[in-house]
């Protein structure tokens, strides 16, 4: 569910039709949704009421600020993946002891900035990272708090390119190798060993598979207490997908989720982490763009709006499926057209969707992606010299511009020529 709806023949955010953010700032545009973000993050911490947890947002689907600052309001921790992740954490004022750091390729000088700054812990990937930490740590004259992330090798049934829990995949140590190398751990002087860390793949739309990894690592914490582990934390990782159709969809809820948590590793008395990003910020934004033109090719028409790749790169990259709405509400059985949806930069990956069916629509008309909050305003570049593009915030009747767009003389004045030109 999110707030974007008809009002009054009008597409709004919340309470703010979205044509008068578009006339403000100009298209194309990204708008998050306060109340849309919230309920997400509260459906999260009802599903997990009454076990001891900490929602880390993976605050790499979606990283502004104002984002940032209204989940850490709520209580939400991060999970970072960067040492500019982790500074855009602090600096929207997340506590460090509520940030956690993912990710295959931790630098020595990521490492002392989190171990600096305050961590909760690090979910260390591999076993020359967790030498390294171990050194680092020393060096500083501190103790690092670790997991270790396993790789359960458990098909996520999700896209290839954001499958991260099989053998295959680069992510973690193999569970079948786990007590060896927490062995090691224990025995290097920089490290704490708190738990374990597990996280199989991004847009799930089967709990099932959550459910045998989950399952694997309440073994694994058996296993390991009995060795002599204090296995007190389980990060569980993010992953579970939304309805990005509408039709015919229904991706476990978090409640669900929370049940099923609750019934693999519930009974171990260890606290919980999870790391949801999409779930919390997917469906809580749109790009809204303008159609240019639309032009009629030799058996297809073309809608070319002023949006691209390079705002929106999902569907070039994954093929994925957004839904396109009208920002005028279409009239009960209007006409439609199909249409090749296409963004003006210079190349035919620039494809948002092919012959998608949508009320007809004219040169100057406003159109809005949906489910476009996670890992779009993210996964932006700059590509054919585009300004990013602004991010709004809606909360209630009020917007504010928490990103604005930048001019070109700011890009440009980016670039420094060397002295000899
Ligand atoms: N934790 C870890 C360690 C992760 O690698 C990820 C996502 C998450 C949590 C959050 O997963 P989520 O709850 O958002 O599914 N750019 C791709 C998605 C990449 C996901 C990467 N890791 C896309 O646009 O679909």
């Amino acid at each position: 569910m999110d707030h974007f709806l008809y009002r009054d023949g009008a597409l709004h955010a919340e309470d703010v039709p979205v044509s008068e953010i578009a006339a403000a700032v100009g298209t194309p545009f990204y708008v998050y949704s306060t109340a849309t973000l919230t309920r997400h993050f509260q459906l999260f911490q009802d599903a997990l009421s009454g076990l001891d947890h900490t929602i880390c947002f993976a605050m790499k689907s979606l990283s502004n600020q104002a984002v940032l600052k209204t989940l850490a309001d709520l209580g939400a921790g991060m999970d970072v993946v960067s040492g500019g992740e982790y500074a855009r954490a602090v600096a929207a004022g997340v506590p460090g002891d509520r940030i956690v750091f993912s990710g295959v390729g931790k630098t020595r000088e990521e490492m002392t900035q989190a171990l600096q700054g305050g961590i909760r812990q690090f979910n260390v990937e591999s076993e020359p990272e967790m030498e390294t930490l171990s050194a680092v740590a020393t060096e500083l004259g501190r103790t690092a708090p670790i997991t270790i992330r396993v790789n359960p090798d458990v098909d996520a049934k999700t896209h290839a390119k954001i499958a991260t829990g099989k053998s295959e995949n680069k992510f973690g140590i193999p569970i079948s190798r786990a007590r060896e190398v927490y062995a090691r751990a224990a025995a290097l002087p920089g490290l704490e060993v708190v738990g374990i860390d597990v996280h199989i793949g991004s847009q799930l739309t089967d709990i099932e598979p959550f459910r045998t990894a989950f399952t694997k690592v309440a073994d694994l914490t058996r296993a390991l207490r009995a060795e002599g582990h204090d296995i007190r934390r389980l990060d569980l990782g993010g992953g579970l997908g939304i309805p990005y159709t509408r039709v015919n969809e229904a991706p476990p809820l978090p409640f669900d989720y929370g049940a099923m948590i609750r019934e693999t590793v519930g009974d171990l008395g260890c606290e919980i982490e999870i790391e949801p990003g999409r779930l919390i910020s997917g469906n809580a934004g749109l790009l809204v763009s303008r159609v240019i033109y639309v032009k009629s090719g030799e058996d297809r028409e073309f809608l070319i709006l002023d949006g691209a790749m390079n705002d929106l790169l999902r569907p070039a990259m994954y093929d994925a499926h957004h839904d396109i709405v009208p920002v005028v509400e279409p009239a009960p059985g209007a006409d439609t057209s199909a249409y090749d949806v296409v963004g003006p930069v210079c190349e035919s990956g620039d494809t948002f969707a092919k012959g998608r069916h949508l009320p007809q629509l004219g040169a100057g008309d406003l159109v809005a992606f949906r489910s476009a909050g996670a890992y779009g305003a993210v996964m932006a570049s700059e590509y054919n010299t585009r300004p990013l593009i602004p991010e709004v915030l809606v909360k209630g009747d009020q917007f504010a511009v928490i990103r604005p767009r930048p001019t070109f003389d700011e890009i440009i004045a980016r670039d420094k020529l060397p002295e000899w030109l």
